[in-house]
């Protein structure tokens, strides 16, 4: 796994700023104040801070003020002024965080000075949000010292008034960003190294926290009867797996369940994709890679919730014994579904775990994600997920937990009208609905496999999964979302 940077936590009195070698950052307030270590490093560097703050430029707005590289009276090599703006919400702390991170010199220590500017809470905010945008994969590429252009700073010292305090505040948010980078990697993976027996081994690995992990294979989902999941796998030679990982933290109420997506890769099948951005299909794992995420989350922050994810995952492939367009198949739950689209797979492998987890572990609530629709992006852009609900207060609950984190969202309708689209003549429903509201009737499909009354939502993140640019906090490629929302709906909706 990728690792997580190394914080250390200590305190901040008696450290000597001018003998400190690497970057070190410290901070202004947005009313130009500076903070304790920034007013000594001011003094230090012959008051370029203070001018910087004083200048018309200065808008006391998130973010970077000023880097200094080789300041005059300091040992460092690059001093980074910074502001958490005016407000300081959890957007603002994002914002700085991810600004300080791309900030650091690329060589040497880096010694982030917080005292007197914040409560613990926003520091550990913040230096989550500085972890998050160190993430770098460099699994494929050479060893960093012989790699073109430096790798980003693997240890944080971070000075605190109260260090113990802020280590103590630090540590579910390190629990966090561990489950990011768990997700990050996944979805990173290209398919020939991730197959479904890797993914499941990986899952199965994460038993050493204290999850209970089930792999069911080929044999066991056709015993179950989920016809319209094998069939998705029909034309590859990795095997098709469930992969059920339980967190039962909490009494003895029924669990929440998580539901994911984890298409090892999408060739979109007898209904073959074209060629051009076909390599972006290593991503369409990303539902079940945040689902992992987030039940690696709950392990190591010891979670007090019962939660099950579930994952299905299949390679979607064109083969001689590959599924083809016009093919009828049974689903668990005993409807036929006829394939107009051997491309449409995500739901077909996603009616049948939605139906096994209903009737497994009758969930009090269901959270499903997936990479499942080229329409929601058309919709909504890169910018936030689409998601779909049955139940106002879930997601009230999911957008307050979208809100908190900066996995942003939006909801898109469910309805009569949609469904209708999926009519077929010779089957109960068919796996298209044509073009107009694609993400839509996707979401509708699914829909048939939740039964009455089942607080559901459905969330298509096939936007959001990969960032070609990067965001705020995360470089370019996976992104992880998803799984910080998905954590604090946990803590609002069950550890509440
Ligand atoms: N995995 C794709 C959706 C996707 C597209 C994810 C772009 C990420 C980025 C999905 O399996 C798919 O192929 N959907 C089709 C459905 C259509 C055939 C009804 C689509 O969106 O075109
Ligand atoms: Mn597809
Ligand atoms: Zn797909």
């Amino acid at each position: 796994m990728t690792p997580l940077p190394n914080i250390a936590f200590d305190a901040e009195d008696g450290v000597d700023l001018a003998a400190l070698e690497g970057t070190v950052v410290v901070f202004a307030a947005a009313d130009k104040m500076l903070a304790p270590a920034a007013t000594t490093a001011d003094r230090l560097c012959g008051g370029a801070l203070s001018r910087a703050v004083g200048d018309a430029a200065f808008k006391g707005k998130a973010g970077v003020v000023t880097m200094v590289n080789w300041p005059a009276g300091m040992a460092a090599r690059r001093l980074v002024l910074a502001c958490a703006g005016e407000d300081a919400d959890g957007a603002a702390l994002r914002r700085v965080g991810g600004a300080v991170a791309k900030a650091l010199a690329p060589k040497g220590a880096v010694t982030i000075a917080t005292g007197g500017t914040a409560p613990d809470d926003m520091i550990a905010g913040f230096v989550l949000a500085v972890a998050l945008r160190l993430y770098d994969f460099r699994e494929y590429k050479k060893p960093e010292e012989d790699a073109e252009g430096p790798p980003p700073p693997r240890s944080l010292r971070v000075l605190a008034d109260n260090a113990e305090a802020l280590a103590r505040e630090s540590s579910a948010h390190m629990a966090l960003a561990e489950g990011i980078y768990f997700t990050r990697d996944l979805v990173n993976e290209p398919a020939n190294r991730l197959t479904t027996e890797e993914f499941a081994a990986r899952l199965a690995a994460m038993q050493e926290l204290g999850l209970e992990v089930e792999i069911m294979g080929e044999p066991e989902l056709e015993a179950l009867g989920m016809r319209a999941l094998l069939g998705v796998g029909q034309g590859s030679v990795t095997e098709t797996k469930v992969v059920t990982m339980k967190w039962m933290g909490g009494g003895d109420e029924a669990p929440f369940a998580l539901v994911g997506k984890g298409v090892v890769f999408d060739t979109g099948g007898i209904s073959l994709k074209p060629a051009a951005g076909m390599e972006d299909m290593t991503m369409d794992m990303g539902g079940a890679g945040v689902v992992s995420g987030v039940m690696r989350t709950l392990a190591l922050r010891k979670a007090k919730a019962n939660v099950i994810g579930v994952v299905g995952l299949v390679e979607n492939m064109p083969d001689g014994n590959a599924q083809r367009p016009g093919d009828i198949v049974k689903s668990m739950k005993g409807d036929t579904i006829e394939i107009i689209n051997t491309d449409a797979e995500g739901r077909l492998l996603l009616c049948d775990v939605l139906w096994h987890v209903q009737q497994a572990y009758k969930p009090s609530a269901i959270v499903d994600l997936a990479t499942l629709t080229g329409a929601v992006i058309i919709a909504l852009g890169h910018h936030r997920a689409g998601y779909y609900a049955t139940d106002d207060g879930l997601a009230s609950d999911l957008e307050a937990a979208c809100e908190a984190t900066g996995d942003d969202c939006w909801r898109l309708p469910l309805g009569k009208p949609y469904a209708d689209q999926l009519k077929s003549r010779k089957a109960d429903i068919k796996n298209t609905g044509g073009r107009p509201a694609g993400s839509v009737t996707a979401a509708e499909f699914l829909h048939a496999f939740v039964e009455e009354g089942m607080p559901w939502i459905h969330i298509d993140i096939a936007g959001v999964a990969e960032s070609s640019g990067g965001t705020d906090l995360a470089p370019k490629g996976a992104t992880g979302w998803g799984v910080a929302a998905l954590d604090q709906l946990v803590r609002t909706r069950y550890e509440g």
